[in-house]
């Protein structure tokens, strides 16, 4: 006799719109690798609630999805102040009564500050951009999800909290509490139907992480900075998004992904002694 099937066991062609009428909310889903999840995630079906900081980008995020026939409500909302957090959770759930996938996204490396200069304001302005507002949406969305045991929440961090990042180790903790928040949440709240993962990007480009500008001489290079040999873009990332969020990972959770080319496999930071500083992209030490 057969081995019977769960009944969500479909073949592949099946699949159709991937997020088909699901409520997605996408933190920083402006611009960038949250612009791109955004888009992907309106392409396959979903009602996309964009929480971003510059009104210009949700505008202008909210006016593309709708011009290519998708469905989305962007709102000018800093998720790093907790109470606009909860001010936004509350509007969505009021209008949609639920929502089945949340990404955090929103995170910066920006300022750099070395560790010898830095000091109890700048590792609480890390903790702000990277880590508190995954708290705090988390928070605002998961009562809902566990009401409804259903959710799949994808956690945007860094492939630097996944490896030694000699640049800021304040920005790298930060980014691995958020992979290991990630790993603690799926393993309390897969009983409530509640699946979590986190993906960890590397040399993608976007408005924050420009890697075009002032390296076009270096083009040839890429084959030795990234195993794939190419520079990332927000869509690579929004692909392995749309997978981590959609029932095509049903049995995935607590996971952590680098889509970073291969550096984490296969690259790492290097001391160039000519450019005084550790280096991702040696164009030759
Ligand atoms: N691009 C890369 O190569 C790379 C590498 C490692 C990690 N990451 C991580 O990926 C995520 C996205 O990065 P990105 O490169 O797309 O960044 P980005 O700065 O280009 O885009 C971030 C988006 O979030 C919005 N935003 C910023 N602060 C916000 C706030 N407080 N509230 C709401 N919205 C806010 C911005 O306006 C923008 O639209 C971040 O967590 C980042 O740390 C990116």
């Amino acid at each position: 006799m057969a081995t019977p099937q769960p009944s969500n066991v479909r073949p592949i062609d099946d699949w159709g719109k991937l997020l088909d009428r699901k409520i997605a909310v996408v933190s920083g889903g402006g611009d960038g690798i949250g612009g791109a999840i955004s888009r992907l995630f309106a392409e396959h079906g979903a009602i996309v609630e964009i929480a971003e900081i510059d009104p210009e980008r949700a505008a202008s995020a909210q006016r593309d999805i709708r011009a290519s026939g998708g469905v989305a409500v962007a709102e000018a909302v800093d998720v790093t102040d907790h109470d606009a957090v909860e001010r936004f959770a509350a509007r969505v759930l009021a209008d949609h009564g639920r929502v089945d996938v949340l990404v955090n996204n929103v995170g910066d490396y920006r300022p750099l500050v070395r560790f010898p200069q830095s000091s109890p304001e700048s590792w609480k302005a890390m903790y702000d951009i990277n880590l508190q507002h995954v708290f705090s949406m988390t928070h605002a969305f998961i009562g809902s999800m566990m009401e409804h045991r259903s959710g799949s929440i994808v956690n945007v961090h860094s492939v630097e909290g996944m490896r030694g990042y000699p640049g800021d180790p304040v920005y790298g903790a930060m980014k691995a509490a958020v992979a290991h928040f990630t790993t603690c949440l799926a393993a309390s709240h897969g009983r409530n139907g509640i699946r979590v993962n986190g993906i960890g990007p590397d040399l993608t480009q976007t408005p924050q992480v420009d890697y075009i500008s002032g390296n076009e001489d270096f083009e040839h290079l890429w084959p030795s900075w990234a195993p794939v040999g190419r520079l990332g873009w927000p869509e690579d990332q929004a692909r392995v998004a749309l997978f981590l969020a959609s029932d095509m990972s049903g049995f995935v959770t607590g996971h952590n992904v680098p889509v970073d080319g291969g550096t984490k496999a296969g690259g790492g930071w290097f001391f160039s002694p000519t450019a005084g500083r550790f280096v991702n992209r040696p164009t030759g030490l």
